[in-house]
């Protein structure tokens, strides 16, 4: 897939199509689409003055047109994006995204983009470049017939007015941030037979590789070393040992405060069956993407690889599988993390906090100043807040808006919920110092994360409970239906806000 950025002058881009953004109720006599409906022989005016298109949300309209010579392009795809204040830099990743799925399934192989957004040139053109990679991302790796094999070859991306070296950074920005969400999203899709922990391991090392990232990797007798009973309670029983990923990122150049370090810590459950506390039959198949923090976490150390802020990130990946054996680990058993605190485990199934809290404890150990864990940790955060916002919660309000702030920015949305003493109280446990569950059903996603925060010693710290914004349960027009590679952009986003 190739993409490609222009200034101005559409006229000339060697595509089959023109895909142009339409705002709602706009008259195609003024502004922005004036010179466009002319050439074009005034089809825009028409479709719009007969309201054939109304630029309403996701509305599309895909006409055949002959601009004598004028233009290269036959083919016109208005897209509309509803009112133009609500259009922003994020929502042109939608844009491509739609544009592209839309001419896909119609053999278009080439198109230009005109935006129409007069953000930061170089975010647009990036966005563009994203929506255009992750939009033809497939669930189809496993098919050994009906793949989708049509593809949109390449994207010109047209601003007028821009700098073109502007836009050219943007575009390769957009391809490597679209890129590695992709690379999270089959991490995500992958079976659990495939991708267990040791080969989760695997793909970081090689993708570590590959973008000039240390990577190292704890096995279980290292993790014994280091006391982390609470990970390897999970891992127990099963016959896939548990793999604790470090990835580290160091510029050639810091402009980091001294001392300062930002982790991003992933749960990295490959299958959840609850393990003893066994889930039902039913959906347990979801549980493959119990992984998804953890995918999330590699895909943004991809990233942050290639594109070499000026600040050192660590990522950790808690890679483990939850089964339930002869050897698993029973509800009331009692064990001890790495900080020398003491967990009652009455579920098994909520195992994901269990492995985060020696995940989180070591990143501190490494020299984490700043965590931000990401899981998808409770069914309740899915009954909270549906598919549309991921929780979140933290010790710092500072770093919580600020997350937030990066998600507005990016199109990805974050909704708070509190964690305080009283809400820690209640996973005090009766024998140990806490127990992993709540006493009742209630707050269950701040119960996980007032656990997670019991394993936090000084850092400032958020958490993402992203268990109903990591898999999208059907198709959208930009994306195909599973995962999300939530929180990718938003976390590259936080990075380079901090340089
Ligand atoms: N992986 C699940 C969370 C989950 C549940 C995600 C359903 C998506 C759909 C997690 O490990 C889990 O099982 N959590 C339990 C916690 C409970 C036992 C306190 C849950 O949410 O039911
Ligand atoms: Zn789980
Ligand atoms: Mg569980």
């Amino acid at each position: 897939m190739k993409t490609q950025a222009i200034t101005a002058n559409f006229q000339e881009a060697n595509v089959d199509a023109l895909a142009v953004t339409v705002f709602k109720d706009e008259k195609a006599s003024g502004g922005g689409l004036k010179e466009f409906d002319k050439l074009t022989g005034g089809i825009i005016s028409s479709v719009i003055k007969n309201e054939e298109f109304k630029g309403d949300v996701g509305e599309t309209a895909l006409i055949r047109f002959s601009a004598k010579g004028k233009v290269k392009a036959s083919l016109l795809l208005l897209i509309g994006v509803g009112d133009k204040s609500d259009y922003k830099p994020a929502s042109v990743a939608i844009v491509a995204g739609t544009a592209t799925r839309f001419l896909r399934k119609r053999n278009v192989k080439s198109f230009a983009l005109l935006p129409r957004n007069d953000g930061d040139p170089t975010e647009v053109a990036q966005n563009a470049a994203q929506g255009f990679v992750t939009s033809q991302f497939e669930l189809d790796k496993y098919r050994t017939k009906d793949k989708n094999n049509k593809t949109v070859e390449s994207l010109v991306v047209c601003v007028e007015g821009a700098n073109a070296a502007d836009l050219k950074n943007g575009l390769s920005r957009g391809q490597i941030i679209g890129d590695s969400m992709n690379f999270t999203r089959d991490l995500a899709n992958e079976p659990p037979n495939i991708l267990h922990p040791t080969e989760f391991a695997k793909r970081a090392q090689t993708i570590a590789k590959e973008t000039g990232l240390k990577c190292e990797i704890l096995d279980e007798a290292k993790m014994a070393k280091l006391g982390m009973g609470s990970l390897l309670s999970v891992s127990i029983g099963s016959d896939q040992p548990a793999k604790l990923i470090v990835l580290k990122y160091e510029p050639k150049k810091s402009t980091a405060k001294k001392g300062e370090l930002l982790a991003i810590v992933g749960k990295g459950i490959t299958f959840d069956t609850g393990g003893i506390s066994l889930k039902p039959g039913e959906g347990m198949d979801a549980m493959k993407y119990d992984m998804s923090g953890g995918a999330s976490v590699v895909g943004t150390m991809r990233a942050i690889g290639l594109l070499k802020p000026t600040v050192p990130v660590l990522g950790i990946v808690a890679a483990v599988e939850n089964m339930p054996d002869g050897k698993a680990t029973r509800p009331s058993d009692v064990v001890t993390a790495s900080n020398g605190k003491t967990v009652e485990i009455l579920n098994t199934d909520a195992e994901g906090r269990l492995v985060l809290a020696d995940a989180v404890a070591y990143a501190e150990k490494q020299g984490a100043t700043t965590i931000v864990d990401m899981a998808t940790l409770t069914g309740a955060v899915i009954i909270a807040l549906g598919d549309l916002n991921t929780g979140i919660m933290g010790n710092d309000q500072e770093l919580v808006d600020n997350i937030i702030a990066c998600g507005k920015e990016t199109g990805e949305d974050f909704w708070q919920l509190p964690v305080s003493k009283a809400y820690s109280k209640q996973i005090k446990s009766d024998i140990a110092d806490i127990k992993n569950i709540g006493p009742s059903r209630k707050a269950g996603t701040i119960m996980g994360a007032v656990f997670i925060q019991e394993f936090i010693d000084k850092a400032k710290w958020a958490h993402l409970d992203i268990a109903g914004t990591a898999w999208n349960d059907s198709e959208k027009p930009h994306q195909a239906k599973g995962p999300t590679a939530v929180a990718v952009r938003t976390l590259v986003k936080l990075v380079e806000n901090s340089e």
